[in-house]
C-alpha cells in the first residue's frame, strides 16, 4: 500500500473486533511514531501500550464512555514531555554532527534560548511545541495501521486527571491523545470534507487561482 492508499483509506474506526492485534504489529506502529519528524528533533512523544482489559475499562470511562475506547484490544495513550525541549542543546549537537545543520547553529540558537530563561510565555510556547509534534507522531501510527490493516480513532475527548491517575502518569507529562487499535469491525465511507477551493489560496490569503 502507498502512503496515498493509506491517506485515502483511513478512517476514524469506532467498532473493532475482539481478536488480538499482534506485539510485532503494535511494534511496527509504534517505529512509525518513533521516526517522525520534531523541532529540533526534541521527540517529546511518550506512549503508553495498554492492553490489560480493566484498565481499558477504566479509560473507556475516563473518555465519557466512548465504547470503541475500551472495546479495542489496545488502546495506544500519546503523551508529550513538555520538558524534552530541555534537551535542546543536546539534539543540536547531534544534529550538527550528522551534518543536518551546519554547526554555528549550534551558537545562534542555545544561547538565545537560555536567554530568555523560562517564561509563562516560553512554557506556554514549549506545550504547545510539544502537542504540536507528538500530533505528527499520532497520525504517523495511525496511516502505519491502516497498511497492517488495523483500525484506529483519535480520541482527544477524555478527563485528563483521570486518564492521569489511572496510567500513573507524571506531571510534567500531557496526554494528547488516546488511540485505541484493532481489527476493524465496519467500514465507514469517506466523512464530509471541504473542497480544496474554501481551504487553499494563492499568492496571499484569499488570493483565487485564474489558470
Ligand atoms: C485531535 C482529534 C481529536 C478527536 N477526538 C475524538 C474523540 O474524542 N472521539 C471520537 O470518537 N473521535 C475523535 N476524533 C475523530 C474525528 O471525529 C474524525 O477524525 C472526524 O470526524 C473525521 O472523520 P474521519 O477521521 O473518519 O475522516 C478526533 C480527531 C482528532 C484529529
Amino acid at each position: 500500500m502507498d502512503v496515498r492508499d493509506a491517506i485515502s483509506k483511513r478512517r476514524s474506526i469506532r467498532r473493532f473486533k475482539p481478536d488480538a492485534v499482534p506485539d510485532e504489529l503494535i511494534v511496527q506502529i509504534l517505529e512509525s511514531a518513533r521516526l517522525a519528524p520534531s523541532g529540533s528533533n526534541t521527540q517529546p512523544w511518550r506512549f503508553i501500550v495498554v492492553k490489560d482489559s480493566g484498565a481499558r475499562q477504566r479509560l473507556q470511562r475516563a473518555s465519557y464512555n466512548q465504547r470503541h475506547v475500551g472495546q479495542a484490544p489496545v488502546i495506544i495513550a500519546c503523551c508529550a514531555d513538555i520538558k524534552a525541549f530541555g534537551e535542546f542543546p543536546e539534539r543540536i549537537d547531534e544534529l550538527i554532527a550528522v551534518g543536518a545543520l551546519p554547526a554555528k547553529t549550534r551558537e545562534i540558537f542555545v544561547p538565545s534560548l537560555k536567554k530568555g530563561g523560562m517564561s509563562a510565555d516560553i512554557k506556554w510556547h514549549l506545550l504547545i511545541a510539544a502537542t504540536g509534534n507528538t500530533d505528527i507522531a499520532i497520525e504517523h501510527m495511525v496511516l502505519q495501521a491502516v497498511e497492517l490493516g488495523l483500525g484506529t480513532c483519535w480520541v482527544r475527548w477524555f478527563d485528563d486527571t483521570r486518564v492521569k491517575e489511572i496510567l500513573e502518569i507524571p506531571k510534567n507529562i500531557e496526554i494528547i491523545a488516546l488511540l485505541p487499535v484493532g481489527y476493524p469491525d465496519e467500514e465507514p465511507l469517506q466523512r464530509p470534507r471541504f473542497r480544496l477551493e474554501k481551504i487553499v489560496y494563492y499568492e496571499k490569503y484569499g488570493g483565487r487561482c485564474h489558470s
